[in-house]
């Protein structure tokens, strides 16, 4: 779930979350190590196991996430989800004291699952058609909740899963009451930026992958626009740099 919240000063800021507990890589190199190891073998037209294993044994973190993955159900609705940025950020009060926290969206209606072969039993394009009859009868809403990290837990690597229990609070709501078109927005475009945090907002400098999120898109973006779009359309916080390619490929 990507959300763009469009601020009074005229800039913009992202929240990005996806629905694993955790990235399955630490860095760019793990993230590409991931990306080899899953390559699909030309002969057999699937994963090579073995190379997946090989990942597995050697990045613990991101194995763990990939086999909890395994075992995750599927969702039953985009209504009925939670959505993790997984990136911890730190959160600076007006006295200048910090925090560090990770976000959730947590659904009002509850989290609820199916397994695979349910879901692969639905049309294609269940989980938007299921939304939009959902919104036809109401609003769906989601709680903003901060966790809040302790002495010790990782502050610079959103693949580890930090224990149970850490006090959560909670720190706004998003109703979402229609859908909406991106050139209603005005902005067909549409990056999401992980790094256009706001004023009081800081991302992990130690955080590698965050580090290589903004190259990453902005590369994609020109990708699937069909170049580079003109200046200050690409995201709003630092619209005007020059885009740096974050990763290549080995
Ligand atoms: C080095 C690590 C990563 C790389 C290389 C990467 C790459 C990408 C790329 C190329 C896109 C398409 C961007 C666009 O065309 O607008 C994308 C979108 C997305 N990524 Fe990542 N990503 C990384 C890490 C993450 C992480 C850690 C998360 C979890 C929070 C995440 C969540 C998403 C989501 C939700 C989208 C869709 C955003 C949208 O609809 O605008 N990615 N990613």
């Amino acid at each position: 779930m990507a959300a763009k919240f469009y601020l009074p000063d005229g800039t913009t800021t992202d929240l990005i979350g996806i629905t694993l507990p955790a990235f399955f890589a630490r860095t760019p190199e793990e993230f590409l190590d991931f990306a080899e190891a899953q390559r699909t073998d030309p002969a057999t037209g699937k994963p090579d196991l073995d190379k997946l294993k090989a990942f597995i044994m050697t990045h613990p973190n991101g194995g763990r996430v990939l086999l909890m993955l395994e075992h995750q159900p599927a969702p039953v609705s985009f209504a009925q989800t939670s959505y993790r940025p997984l990136h911890t950020y730190y959160f600076l009060n007006a006295a200048g004291a910090g925090r560090w926290a990770r976000y959730h969206w947590e659904p009002e209606t509850g989290v609820a699952g199916q397994s695979l072969e349910e879901l692969a039993k639905q049309p294609h394009d269940y989980l938007f058609t299921e939304l939009e009859g959902r919104l036809r009868k109401g609003p769906v809403a989601f709680r903003l909740e901060l966790e809040l990290a302790r002495e010790g837990d990782p502050v610079d690597d959103p693949s580890a899963i930090w224990p149970e229990g850490r006090e959560r609070v909670v720190v706004g709501r998003l109703e979402v009451v229609r859908p909406i078109t991106e050139e209603e927005i005005g902005d067909p475009v549409m990056m999401h930026d992980p790094t256009a945090v706001t004023d009081g907002i800081e991302v992990s400098p130690g955080d590698q992958i965050i580090a290589a999120r903004r190259g990453a898109y902005v590369v994609s973006v020109a990708e699937r626009t069909g170049g580079w779009q003109k200046r200050g359309t690409v995201g709003t916080a630092r619209a005007n740099e020059t885009p740096e390619p974050a990763l290549s490929t080995k």
